[in-house]
């Protein structure tokens, strides 16, 4: 089992399977993106073998992430190949959906248990400013397939950028009423790329929650406040499904961190918004053996950071979101 130096173990790894994105959020990375070259980014025999290095740390939860993962060539036999690798009891993929049209199915009948789709805005026109050029209609086309493919339960995430869709959080929490998804809210999060709209925009998860209140209604607390994973979550009265509020700058929940994150280039990164990590791949390259690997992520997760030091104006610049993976 894997501890660090606070107690806290860590059990869940999420892996940026590329950098690349077929949408340019704005909150996420900048318009003219440079990706990096293939060959400096994880083969998929490469994945696979941290995958079970992983797995024989104890890591059992499993979330492919990007960059878009699903615009990986060979999805579909990598996400196979993962989940028969004994010790992975859980296998979800964080998406912004576009393609899950035509994968939904494959990747279900592959081993994938969840998704978890990016949708900001109900509105087609503030949709494509948000993304620069996205469909809203390919990503519901894609949160239908997930759906029918069994890929539940559905979460929906939202970033909340003021300016772009701050007003538009009633009419994604009103999706709960009739259907049983998770609508979560995420506060937007600094990075390099988009630093300056990272800053200046952001929204807090109270205000969210009063402009859905004044909307529709008292949201009742689901599970008595307790975080589900990441979100803490409500309900909105007489709805299927829940609305979650991921509160990363305004209420940290580092204290009960149990991840790490494998980036696309093998870089094992203890925290999202902490520049400090290890690389992994180049000693696996030039010949480290599985006990040395073993090692070096045991001694690296020893010293994970106790949290972020956001409230403190430190942000993480060494990397764009797309990059770590979400
Ligand atoms: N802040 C918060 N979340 C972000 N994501 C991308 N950029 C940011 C940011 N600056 C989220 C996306 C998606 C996942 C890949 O990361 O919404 O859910
Ligand atoms: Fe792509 Fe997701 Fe980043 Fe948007 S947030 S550009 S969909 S990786």
């Amino acid at each position: 089992m894997a501890i660090d130096r606070f107690g806290r173990t860590i059990n869940y790894l999420r892996i940026s399977l590329t950098d690349h994105c077929n949408l340019r959020c704005v909150y996420c990375m900048p318009e003219e993106m440079v990706f990096r070259p293939n060959a400096e980014m994880m083969q998929d025999d490469e994945v696979l073998y941290f995958v079970r290095l992983f797995a024989d740390l104890g890591f059992h939860k499993f979330r492919l992430t990007g960059g878009e993962p699903t615009v990986r060539a060979n999805i579909v036999e990598l996400v196979r190949d993962i989940a028969a690798t004994p010790g992975v009891r859980s296998l979800s993929m964080t998406t912004n959906g576009v393609l899950l049209k035509k994968l939904a199915i494959p990747l279900k009948e592959a081993g994938l248990q969840r998704v978890n789709i990016s949708l900001d805005t109900l509105d087609p026109e503030k949709f494509r400013r948000l993304t620069r050029w996205g469909k809203l209609e390919d990503v519901w086309d894609g949160i239908t397939a997930a759906e029918t493919a069994g890929l539940a339960p559905i979460k929906v995430n939202a970033v909340v950028v003021r300016g772009y869709n701050e007003k538009d959080v009633a009419d994604l929490a009103r999706l709960t009423y009739e259907h049983n998804w998770q609508v979560r809210f995420i506060e937007m999060m600094p990075f390099a790329g988009a630093t300056e709209l990272q800053t200046t925009q952001t929204v807090q998860s109270n205000e969210m929650l009063a402009t859905i209140e004044t909307a529709l209604g008292t949201l009742e607390q689901v599970n008595n406040g307790k975080l589900d994973g990441e979100a803490r979550l409500y309900r909105l009265p007489g709805a299927r499904g829940t609305v979650g509020f991921i509160s990363t700058v305004s209420a940290p929940f580092c204290a009960e961190c149990n991840r790490a994150r494998l980036t696309a280039d093998g870089v094992l990164r203890m925290c999202l918004l902490r520049e400090r990590e290890i690389n992994l791949l180049t000693p696996l390259r030039q010949g480290a053996s599985e006990e040395e690997l073993r090692q070096l992520i045991l001694d690296t997760i020893w010293i994970k950071p106790w949290g972020h030091g956001l409230a403190d104006g430190i942000t993480p610049l060494n990397r764009v979101m797309s990059e770590i993976g979400g």
